[in-house]
């Protein structure tokens, strides 16, 4: 008898769900019955001992599903190593948990954040498989994490509809992507929707280049500018500043968001009309994109595989076209950010798109 445990953690994204049946389906080809376990809204799950019993038919017809059938949470890495309310030892309870359940590996499917704690799970001497799961594609060791290629048609989406009304009002319209401290949602999106200036945390912004594309493109006869900004955009000026200066302008912020500073720095500068649009959550919703049911499909039977030869502690990626398995230690607490001098943004910029640098 085998025995797996399964858990989704931290924000969900599209085809979690794609993943886990991926998963399933593969240990079907096991020799002996396989027992599976589902963990309640992430590692909450594990430490409290919130779990259910699951069968073959919980993962059946999930393919196409957005969000995930087990729930999940942040339960962030700064907090784990500390007691909870009742002075329970949350580490201690979750290996407990697993052990209680004479689990032969417990298969994690999360981001940055839940990939520090699968490490340290498996230095407690957990057997673990992880997947990678996350829009902002900013998981090391992975060209690409699923529910990123999702998310990249709903903020595309969101360009393209904000084009057509941008051009009948020669508005200056700001349109903002999720992507945490990463730009790499932002710079797809931006670039399929064809936006005129891409703002990402990896490259700093000064308001003027802004300004200046703006006016060059109203010579140009062109009298709307679309922005794609992502949420983790950064000035020039404020990327000087250390983390606790930076910190401290945030606490007397006025603005709800960097693109609501961006636009009334431009309005003041341009006398525009600008507006801000967040599509914000959309970004996660709704179901996967035939890309991510397949790529969260594979690796979700790579996963599968590892599991069937006893091969724990790794993380299933996706490097040059093939998929990959990568040592959870080399992937938990590091950030894949693009990388300024890519090829990609040479491109863009030949593209005349402005990163405002
Ligand atoms: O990590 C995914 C993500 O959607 C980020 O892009 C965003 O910054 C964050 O989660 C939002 O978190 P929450 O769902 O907790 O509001």
């Amino acid at each position: 008898m085998k025995r797996i445990g399964f858990l989704t953690s931290g924000g969900d994204c599209q085809a979690l769900n794609a993943a886990m049946r991926g998963v399933v389906k593969t240990l079907e080809h096991a020799e002996e019955p396989v027992e599976m376990y589902g963990f309640m809204d992430g590692y909450k799950g594990l430490i409290y001992g919130d779990f259910r019993m699951l069968t073959d038919r919980d993962f059946s017809g999930i393919l196409t599903r957005g969000g995930t059938i087990l729930g999940t949470s942040r339960v962030p890495f700064k907090t784990i190593q500390e007691p909870d309310e009742n002075g329970l030892n949350k580490v201690e309870a979750m290996t407990q948990n697993y052990h209680k359940l004479k689990l032969d590996c417990l298969v994690v499917l999360g981001g940055n954040g839940s990939h520090k704690t699968a490490n340290l799970l498996r230095k407690e001497g957990l057997n673990i498989v992880t997947l990678p799961k996350t829009i902002d594609n900013d998981l090391w060791g992975t060209d690409m994490t699923f529910g990123f290629q999702s998310a990249v048609d709903i903020a595309t989406e969101a360009i393209d509809c904000i084009h057509t009304t941008a051009s009948s009002h020669s508005r200056v319209f700001i349109v903002e992507v999720m992507g945490h401290k990463v730009g790499w949602l932002t710079l797809n999106a931006g670039m399929a929707g064809g936006a005129d200036i891409i703002l990402i945390p990896e490259i700093p912004y000064d308001i003027k280049n802004i300004v200046e594309k703006i006016e060059e493109r109203d010579k140009e006869g062109k009298a709307f500018t679309i922005i794609a900004v992502a949420e983790g955009a950064i000035s020039k000026e404020d990327a000087k500043l250390s983390k606790k200066e930076y910190q401290k302008k945030l606490e007397k912020y006025p603005f709800p968001s960097v693109s609501y500073e961006i636009a009334s720095m431009i309005q003041e500068k341009t006398g525009r009309e600008v507006r801000v649009t967040v599509p914000g959550h959309m970004q996660r919703g709704g179901s996967p994109c035939p890309y991510d049911r397949v790529f969260a499909s594979r690796l979700g039977a790579e996963a599968g595989k590892l599991i069937l030869d006893g091969e724990y502690g790794f993380m299933v990626g996706y490097k040059n076209r093939e998929i990959i398995k990568v040592p959870l230690e080399e992937v938990a607490g590091k950030l894949k950010y693009i990388d300024p001098s890519a090829r990609i943004i040479k491109e863009a910029k030949l593209l005349g798109i402005s990163f405002g640098d």
